[in-house]
């Protein structure tokens, strides 16, 4: 009897033991993760975010592209069968944080995707894009040539037509995926849209060029997942402007392809570097364009925003890019004119010159992070990538069009634009009305640097974090633009529940 007895008291005590073990364990590791700082952090998040993942999903490794990515996940699966019951409060508060938010990612056939970069080397016409894809499509890290970056981790050489690389990467790290549809709020169809299309634009004839949509969008609305809302619940990522993809005719003389009017694409959302116009009736919206930083942390950020607060700036405006002098409309000459006649007040980094520095992050930024106003005039389209390099400098954008910006990225960027930008209508520059270095002398010292204070709280909105990782608390243009889908599609769903139709 007390031999048993006491056996099952030491039974008792061993399990509370093991319970309070295991509560300990997890407990650290939370308190771990949450006061690691500083740099080489890569993988510190990821643990515990993708453990929670795996016991919650079991299987959230299936849209993995990195092998070691695949291994953590396994490894960490292995650790949590143990202690699955006790921590099952845990789980239930993670789950619950991604209630509303899970996202299925569609499993496509590789052709529209990870295939179409096996032929880096033809998917722009002008140049060879295969080194940027490395690094989950940031590029190559960035030589600092000059110091000017606080790290040397954080910084890549990233193309602007990478994007959808990038987003796709991201979203394999992505806190609330689902590999149960019918749990998800939204579904993300991985279609390198814009590589595909890059590839066809010049010398193919249209029947070529709508291929891969055309399959993409019969593939897709096969699927089950597609009947519950007509697809209206899905949502793809386009890294080229949206003129790509809008051709009105079958006449081969004609531009790009029709991806935009098939009727599939039209119930689905489409998040693109320049969208059509102002978003909110459109099916197509516009996101960042991704820039060099790419960091792993909030400190890198925080760190980043407070060396810009600092900065001297040399320069009371710059322009980085290239006449346009094929094109009648532009008004690009008469900015590099006007530049280059303000002698020292403006720097002009030419990208039309033998030597490009225009690709070179540690010229532009350090250019950028050198003068109080870079001018963002519209080029073949209306929006450039430089406007989120010289937000990323925290120096305050000049537009001449509306379309460049204010009409665009209406997730990404605040209404009150007179607070962090100037405008000068394009007509003034063009009738000689207005000369841009006597405009921005006249704003005082004051106004510039409220200006410029709220440029650079708009860095973490504008940049893409790296995909290895995640942020602690900032939302990245990532995470504004799921929010965005995710708010679009709840509001169809509720339009479609009760029975009213929407407008498209
Ligand atoms: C965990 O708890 C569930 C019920 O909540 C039970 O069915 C299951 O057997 C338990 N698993 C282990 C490993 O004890
Ligand atoms: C790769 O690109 C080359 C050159 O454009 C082309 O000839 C070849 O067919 C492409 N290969 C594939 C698999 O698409
Ligand atoms: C980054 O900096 C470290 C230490 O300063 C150096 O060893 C390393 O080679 C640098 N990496 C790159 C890509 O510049
Ligand atoms: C997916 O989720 C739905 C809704 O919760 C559930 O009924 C279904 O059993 C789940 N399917 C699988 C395979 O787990
Ligand atoms: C999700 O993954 C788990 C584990 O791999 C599996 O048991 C489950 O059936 C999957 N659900 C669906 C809907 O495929
Ligand atoms: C388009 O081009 C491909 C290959 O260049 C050719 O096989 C096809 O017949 C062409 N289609 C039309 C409609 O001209
Ligand atoms: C688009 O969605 C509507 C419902 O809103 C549906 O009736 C229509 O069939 C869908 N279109 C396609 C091509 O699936
Ligand atoms: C296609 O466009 C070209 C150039 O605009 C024009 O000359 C030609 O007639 C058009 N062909 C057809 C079939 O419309
Ligand atoms: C501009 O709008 C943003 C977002 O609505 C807000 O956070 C910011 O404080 C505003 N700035 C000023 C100077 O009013």
């Amino acid at each position: 009897m007390k031999n048993s007895s006491n056996l099952n008291c030491n039974k008792k005590s061993w399990f509370g033991f093991v319970f309070c073990f295991i509560l300990w364990f997890l407990l650290l590791c939370f308190v771990c993760s949450a006061s690691f700082s500083g740099n080489n952090n890569n993988n510190r998040l990821t643990f515990i975010a993708n453990y929670a993942n795996s016991f919650i999903f079991q299987d959230s490794t299936s849209h993995s592209i990195s092998e070691n990515e695949e291994n953590r996940v396994a490894d960490s699966k292995d650790g949590v069968k143990q202690v699955e019951n006790t921590t099952q409060l845990v789980s239930k508060h993670v789950l619950d944080s991604c209630s509303g938010r899970y996202i299925y990612v569609h499993d496509l056939p590789s052709r529209f995707n990870t295939d179409i970069l096996k032929n880096c080397s033809s998917l722009i016409k002008w140049f060879d894009i295969c080194k940027y894809i490395s690094n989950m499509g940031l590029g190559p890290r960035a030589a600092d040539f000059h110091g000017i970056f606080q790290n040397n981790i954080s910084w890549f050489e990233t193309n602007q037509f990478l994007l959808e690389v990038i987003f796709h990467n991201r979203m394999n790290n992505y806190k609330c995926l689902t590999n149960n549809s019918s749990l998800a709020s939204i579904i993300y169809v991985p279609f390198y849209a814009g590589l595909d299309i890059g590839r066809y634009l010049w010398g193919f004839n249209t029947s070529i060029r709508d291929s891969a949509p055309i399959e993409l969008a019969k593939w897709v609305s096969e699927k089950p997942e597609w009947k519950s809302m007509g697809g209206r619940d899905h949502f793809f990522v386009v890294g080229r402007v949206t003129w790509d993809f809008r051709r009105q005719t079958d006449n081969d003389s004609d531009w790009g392809n029709k991806l935009m009017s098939l009727p599939e694409s039209k119930n689905m959302t489409i998040l693109i570097i320049e969208s059509f116009s102002q978003a909110e009736t459109n099916r197509d919206f516009a996101i960042p364009y991704p820039t060099y930083f790419h960091p792993s942390s909030d400190d890198e950020v925080f760190q980043w925003q407070n060396k810009l607060r600092k900065l001297k700036r040399q320069y009371l405006f710059s322009f980085a890019g290239a006449p346009r002098p094929n094109n009648e409309h532009s008004i690009r000459s008469q900015i590099i004119k006007q530049c280059l006649d303000s002698g020292k007040k403006c720097k002009f980094l030419n990208c039309a010159s033998g030597e490009n520095k225009c690709d070179n992050p540690t010229y532009v930024i350090e250019i950028f992070q050198r003068s109080k106003f870079c001018l963002q005039p519209s080029g073949d389209s209306s929006t450039r990538r430089s406007t989120f390099d010289s937000i990323l400098a925290g120096c305050i954008p000049v537009f001449f069009d509306s379309r460049s910006a204010y009409q665009q990225y209406i997730w990404h960027l605040p209404k009150n634009y007179s607070k962090y930008s100037v405008f000068i209508p394009e007509d003034e520059i063009k009738d000689g009305k207005v000369n841009i270095g006597e405009t921005l002398s006249r704003i005082s010292e004051e106004e510039v640097a409220e200006m410029r204070e709220e440029i650079v709280k708009l860095i973490p909105r504008i940049i893409y974090a790296n995909p290895m990782s995640r942020l602690e608390t900032l939302e990245d243009a990532f995470d504004i633009a799921i929010e965005g889908v995710l708010e679009r599609v709840e509001k169809i769903r509720k339009e479609m529940e009760g029975g009213k139709s929407t407008e498209f």
